[in-house]
Order: C-alpha cells, then structure tokens, then sequence
C-alpha cells in the first residue's frame, strides 16, 4: 500500500494558495486547505470537488490566532498521526491602493520603485499599523505556525516546509549595505537578530527614518518582511537537516494582492511552490527559488528605467 502524502496550505482559500491545493491534490496529495473564513475554504473545498479532486479537506487556521493553530496541530496528531508538507503562503502586502486606477494604469508594481516614491504618495499609502500587521502576519505568525508543526513533520519520510516569498525580499531593495551583509551572512545570524532588526525597522518607520538608514522606501514592510521570511528559511534547513526548508518567489501573479495586476496568472504562479514541495529527497534546501529557478537571495537589479511606466 503506497503511504499518503498529507500537505498543509494556508491561505488555501483564494489566489496562489488555491492553486496549491488544487495542483498539489492534482498529484495525488491529500491536502488540508486551510482558511482563517470558514465558509470562504468550504466554498474553496466545494469548487475542487467539482474539479473531481476529493483529496482536499478544509480546515479552519488564522495564523495570527493562537487558538487556530493549536486546533489545526490537534487535527494533525488526531487524524493524520503526521505531516509531510507544510506550505506557508498566507501573507498580506502592508499598503492600501490609493488610487486604483492610477495603480494599475502606471503599471501595477512595476512603478513602484524607491526612486518613484514621491510619485507614488498619492497612490499607494503605507501606514505604520498596516506595516506592522504585515511583519506579524508574514515573518511571526508564519514562524509560528511552522514551529508548531514541526514536531509533525519529524515522522514524515519526506518533510518538507516552503515558504512563499517574494521578489521583494531580495536584499537588492535595501539600502544599507552593512545590513545586506548580516542579513546574507547566515553562518552569524540569528533568529535574535532577526528580531532586533524587524524592531529597529519598526523603529524607524514610526520616526520616518527609512531613508535615513538606508531601509526600502516603497512596501517597506512587506519587504522586510520577506527579507526575514529568506533569512529564517536558511536558519531552519541549517538546524533540522533532514527537512527540506526552501523559499519561493511565485512570480508577479494576477491575484487581489496585486489589485488584479500582474503577468501570470495564479495557476502559473502556483508552479514553483508545487515543484519545491515536492522536491526529490535528494534535493536542496535552504535555497531561494525564483519560480521553478534556483536564484540569489541578494541580486544585483539593474532597473531599466524604460521598463518604468511613466508617472505623471
Ligand atoms: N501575487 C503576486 O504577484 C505575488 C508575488 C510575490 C509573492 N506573492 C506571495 O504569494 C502568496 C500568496 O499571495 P496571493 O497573491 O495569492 O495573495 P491573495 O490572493 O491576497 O491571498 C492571500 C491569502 O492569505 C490569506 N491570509 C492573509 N492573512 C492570513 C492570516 N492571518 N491567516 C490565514 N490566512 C491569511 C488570505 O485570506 P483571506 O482570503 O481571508 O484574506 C488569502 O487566502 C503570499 O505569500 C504573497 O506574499 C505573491
């Protein structure tokens, strides 16, 4: 008898977290989607059933709620016994779209660079609640979501753990480069360090300090965020060996987080993380994926300024 392969996805309900599921289930996983709404992830359940696929369960999970996780870890002891994927794609950008019109008729994200950010001021807003939000949803919920499941996980025969990250963490957005340095030195980091700096950021995005000290100026947050989500990735596959921990950049998807922007759809942008989670045993960890690529995780951008929608 050939032994289920369980796989847990949050933020099941909608965008690139749907598709997971939905690809994942596709290959024969049996897939707990999770969704902090419960009618939004049965209606999500109800739509892959009617794709055929009766692979996929739903379980509620808010991973900023305590109590949600520690039903969800429940469910996993009780009723699977173990877990072999866990796919960390819940996250949130950190802004509000201003102006969505403008935003999309300069190019969505493609504008919105540090050298338009006085351009953009009456487009997007970034305030510091929202920023702060986004840092605990993206880097500390996320930890602690994948902490409390990693006791599951050590039974499986394949573990794996992959974190959805984005373009934006790569360290080529921020400015201080003695900064760059200790976040992309990951045999001195550590998880203590991590914190101090999301604190020293939060620190200055209240005082209006980014530029100052050389922090990214546009979804400052969310790249921090990000930046911090790559950085603990390569901390978790150096401490549990014999788990695959990677992080994925899915690509600029067409999903609400972007407004309805973007240059692939969800089920395109879905592909990497697919491919990551189930990585031979052989594989690499502790690595950033760029899709279904193996890239840095700190790139030299040379911005095409003729790339950049013009801003009026
Ligand atoms: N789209 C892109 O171009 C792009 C590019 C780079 C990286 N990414 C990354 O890809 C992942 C998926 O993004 P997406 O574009 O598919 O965004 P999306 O359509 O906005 O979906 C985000 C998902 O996260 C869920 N979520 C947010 N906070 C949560 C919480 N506290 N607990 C549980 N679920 C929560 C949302 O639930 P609700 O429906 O309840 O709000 C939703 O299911 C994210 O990690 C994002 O950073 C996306």
């Amino acid at each position: 008898m050939v032994a289920l392969i369980y796989a847990i996805v949050t933020g099941g309900n909608k965008g690139i977290g749907f598709e997971i599921c939905r690809q994942l289930a596709s290959n024969g996983v049996k897939v707990i989607l999770t969704s902090r709404n419960q009618s939004r992830g049965e209606e999500a359940i109800e739509k892959l059933n009617v794709c055929g696929l009766s692979n996929v369960v739903f379980h509620q999970l808010d991973i900023n709620d305590p109590s949600s996780i520690a039903c969800l870890v429940k469910f996993v002891q009780t009723q699977l016994g173990k877990l072999d994927i866990l796919i960390n794609n819940a996250a949130e950008i950190g802004i509000i779209i201003h102006d969505d019109k403008e935003f999309k008729d300069g190019g969505g994200f493609v504008q919105v660079l540090d050298e338009n950010v006085h351009l953009l001021t009456n487009i997007i807003k970034e305030p510091y609640e929202l920023g702060e939000k986004c840092l605990n949803t993206n880097y500390y919920a996320t930890k602690t979501i994948t902490e409390s499941l990693i006791p599951l996980l050590q039974p499986s025969k394949s573990p794996r753990i992959v974190n959805v990250t984005s373009t934006y963490g790569d360290l080529c957005w921020f400015h201080n480069e003695t900064l760059k340095e200790e976040l992309q030195s990951i045999d001195s980091l550590t998880e203590e360090r991590i914190d101090e700096i999301i604190r020293w950021f939060l620190t200055d995005f209240k005082a209006g300090k980014l530029q100052k000290n050389g922090w990214p100026l546009t979804t400052s947050a969310y790249k921090v965020s990000k930046a911090a989500l790559n950085a603990y990735t390569r901390l978790m596959a150096r401490k549990y060996e014999n788990i695959l921990v990677n992080c994925v950049h899915p690509g600029y998807a067409i999903t609400d987080m972007t407004s309805q922007t973007g240059f692939i759809t969800a089920e395109e942008g879905a592909k990497g993380p697919v491919m990551v989670a189930l990585l031979p045993d052989n594989g690499p960890s502790g690595v950033y994926f760029d899709g279904t690529q193996i890239a840095s995780f700190s790139s030299t951008r040379l911005v095409d300024k003729k790339q950049i929608a013009p801003l009026s």
